[in-house]
């Protein structure tokens, strides 16, 4: 619980750029939890307003646009639509999802910006910038590479090193070229607003120290923030692309207002502002907004990933104070990053799981189960869809919707699918009956305290509680010796499968769904925005028996399909067959330290291919059968793509030979190729002179 009551909540989501698709690492970052959150506080009956859009300005936007050659404005037209759909179609469930190309957004964004000006809030400075005088453009951020003057990396971008991490000023770059046209950029002067951030750090540590209760991770980069001391931030920029800096304060500043937009990380905290303004609007309420954002009884809370924590915990309040008609943000769940398979995630090398190739395959419930036991909430966590797999059918399937199949099973079988009445029940049916009743307070608890890991642990605990209780009082033994233990048994069982029904409610939305109609359960409180937060049956009644004896129950489906080994290969076959494509032309980075005791426990030898063929249907795996010496190795190698089969036959390799065994497609691999991989990602085999099963030491 907050340490001040609210009266409402207003909850935002980072507004994703618009220069491609979503992601899972998006999703787990900034999107999962708090949607879970909403979800949770709608089911309370709590008033909250969830806004998000896209972020259709910036660098990164213009830049895929040049690269395409299209207009930036094609890019967002194309990237828009797909990012809202697949956030709905994964059930996000934003009363509000904008974009800020909106003429509302330039609106308020001009409006927020002309009340600083006015205010005196802004220092201007005339400086020397770098310009590309073929483009005619000023080079700002990712506009400019050139050698990292840190660690020499030839390709730095203008506001930061891909190889050291440093954060880098275009000015600092050495040997600086346009990224646009190549060309040797020459020095300018131009005048830009900066936010005088240095001036706001005493308030803005009073801020964060007010809210010790943020997580470790936040106050940790925050802390640093304010040890190096906070700089005046430069917020426009001399790009074509953006919310144009209004005439009033160019005038005010008398500089020319042409050419001119408001930097991408002050417009676009400002969107969660004009999609609220959005959301008042479509309701018929236009001024409606101004209570969730100018009133001290509403809380503000921004779910983000950890590389926007400066702008959500400093920047904007800072912005905020600077207005001086806003509340600032009272929690700001900062997430780390996902990686993927063991490998952090990039877009690039197209090493990612895109939200709506997933939807394609599988349905939005499983995803969103999956990442919130693996949340990344205090530090990096990894996806793999092996894990995938594993959570679905042993956590899901097995566990969840075994337990609501077999209480319903028995419902059909042995009383006519009507909730059998409870009589005389025994001090087992009352301890399960009063386990039920703590979890609502339990499970709410941890959402509360934005843990969200914890809260789904303990939903699946209510289905643990089932299934224990179940097997404990055994009605398919009960059903011949005492029907009315065992009527108590299932009354029971589908108590616990109803109150299911709106505890797992946040985080399987569709499911809890579609179990409630299983159930014949009417009357819950949506957890959607359409929801009336007045009626209906919400989070705290969840465990007060919910079903009467009698109670018709609904037709009986099945809740969770399990995951074959061949929908999971072909998932990792995508995966890698994309990196491929493109790989990462950089040195791959060195590995840590071991001692010669993990050098010898591998068995490395060599081998004579023997055969190769392709697998059927996959574009990436050869079948090898190699000789080496004292048998012969079935071997799958993910190498189609770089070599022929006629390419290996005949060769002599080096071969991992006591690497477990493991199935592909189907197949069983029993050991290793190991090949060299240039910094192309082209790779050669690693041969040998010797004669096959001799030992590589
Ligand atoms: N577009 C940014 C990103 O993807 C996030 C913007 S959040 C907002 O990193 F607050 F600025 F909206
Ligand atoms: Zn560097």
């Amino acid at each position: 619980m907050p340490a001040k009551s609210f009266k409402r909540t207003l909850v935002t989501s980072a507004l994703p750029y618009t220069n491609g698709p979503v992601h899972i690492g998006h999703l787990a970052g900034a999107y999962l939890p708090a949607d879970m959150y909403v979800r949770y506080l709608r089911l309370q009956g709590r008033d909250v307003v969830y806004v998000c859009g896209s972020d259709e300005y910036g660098a990164a936007i213009l830049m895929q646009a040049r690269e395409e050659k299209v207009a930036p404005q094609d890019i967002i037209d194309r990237y828009h639509p797909m990012i809202r759909d697949s956030f709905a179609k994964t059930g996000i469930s934003f009363d509000n999802y904008s974009r800020t190309s909106l003429e509302i957004h330039t609106q308020t964004s001009q409006e927020f910006f002309q009340k600083l000006s006015e205010k005196k809030q802004f220092v201007m400075k005339r400086e020397e910038h770098l310009y590309d005088p073929s483009a005619k453009i000023f080079l700002a951020d990712r506009f400019v590479r050139g050698t990292c003057p840190f660690c020499g990396y030839e390709n730095a971008y203008g506001d930061q090193c891909e190889k050291c991490g440093a954060s880098l000023s275009p000015l600092e770059i050495k040997n600086p070229r346009s990224t646009l046209t190549d060309a040797i950029p020459e020095l300018r002067p131009t005048t830009h607003w900066y936010l005088p951030l240095g001036k706001w750090q005493p308030q803005l540590e009073a801020y964060i120290a007010n809210h010790s209760d943020w997580k470790p991770n936040i106050l940790g980069q925050i802390g640093s923030w304010f040890t190096e001391g906070l700089r005046d931030r430069a917020i426009t920029r001399d790009v074509p692309w953006g919310v144009p800096v209004p005439k009033e304060a160019a005038d005010a500043a008398g500089v020319a207002a042409t050419g001119k937009v408001i930097y991408v990380w002050f417009d676009a905290p400002i969107g969660y502002i004009s999609s609220t303004r959005e959301w008042a609007a479509k309701k018929g309420d236009p001024e409606r907004w101004k209570r969730y954002w100018q009133d001290e009884e509403s809380r503000l809370i921004h779910f983000i990933g950890k590389d926007n924590i400066v702008f959500h915990a400093l920047m904007f309040p800072a912005m905020l104070m600077a207005h001086g008609e806003y509340i600032v943000p009272d929690q700001v769940p900062a997430n780390e990053f996902l990686n993927i398979q063991g490998s952090k995630l990039s877009t690039s090398r197209g090493w990612a799981v895109w939200l709506h190739e997933y939807l394609d395959d599988f349905p939005p419930d499983l995803l969103r189960y999956v990442l919130a036991t693996i949340l990344p909430e205090s530090k990096d966590s990894d996806f793999s869809w092996s894990e995938f797999q594993a959570r679905v059918n042993n956590e899901l399937a097995d566990i969840l919707g075994n337990f609501v199949n077999r209480a319903l099973t028995f419902a059909q079988r042995e009383f006519d699918n009507k909730v059998p009445a409870l009589s005389a029940p025994s001090d087992a049916d009352k301890t399960a009956l009063a386990e039920l009743r703590k979890f609502p307070i339990q499970i709410g608890d941890a959402y509360e305290r934005f843990r969200f890991r914890e809260a789904v642990h303990l939903t699946m605990n209510v289905a643990r509680l089932g299934n224990k209780f179940f097997n404990d009082q055994a009605p398919w033994v009960t059903r011949k010796t005492d029907r009315s233990q065992c009527a108590n048994t299932i009354h029971i069982s589908l108590q616990i499968c109803a109150a299911l029904a709106v505890l797992m409610d946040p985080v399987l939305p569709f499911s809890a769904d579609k179990l409630r109609s299983m159930l014949g359960l009417k009357g819950i409180r949506a957890s959607t925005p359409d929801c009336d937060p007045a009626s209906g049956i919400g989070w705290t009644e969840a465990a007060s028996p919910l079903l009467q004896a009698g109670h018709a129950l609904g037709r009986k489906e099945i809740l969770f399909q399990k995951i074959t080994n061949d929908m999971i290969e072909s998932q990792i076959e995508k995966l890698e067959s994309v990196e491929d494509a493109e790989p990462d032309t950089s040195y791959a980075d060195p590995k840590s330290t071991i001692v010669y005791d993990d050098f010898t426990k591998m068995d490395l030898r060599v081998g004579r291919i023997i055969s190769a063929e392709q697998v059927p249907k996959s574009k990436r795996l050869l079948k090898l059968q190699v000789d080496i010496g004292y048998e012969v190795r079935q071997i799958l190698s993910g190498v189609a793509e770089h070599f022929s089969t006629e390419d290996m036959v005949g060769r002599s390799v080096v071969i991992v030979a006591n690497l477990a065994s493991r199935k592909m497609m189907g197949l069983e691999s029993q050991g290793m190729l190991l090949m060299a991989e240039d910094r192309e990602g082209k790779l050669k085999l690693v041969t040998s002179e010797s004669e096959s099963g001799s030992v590589v030491c």
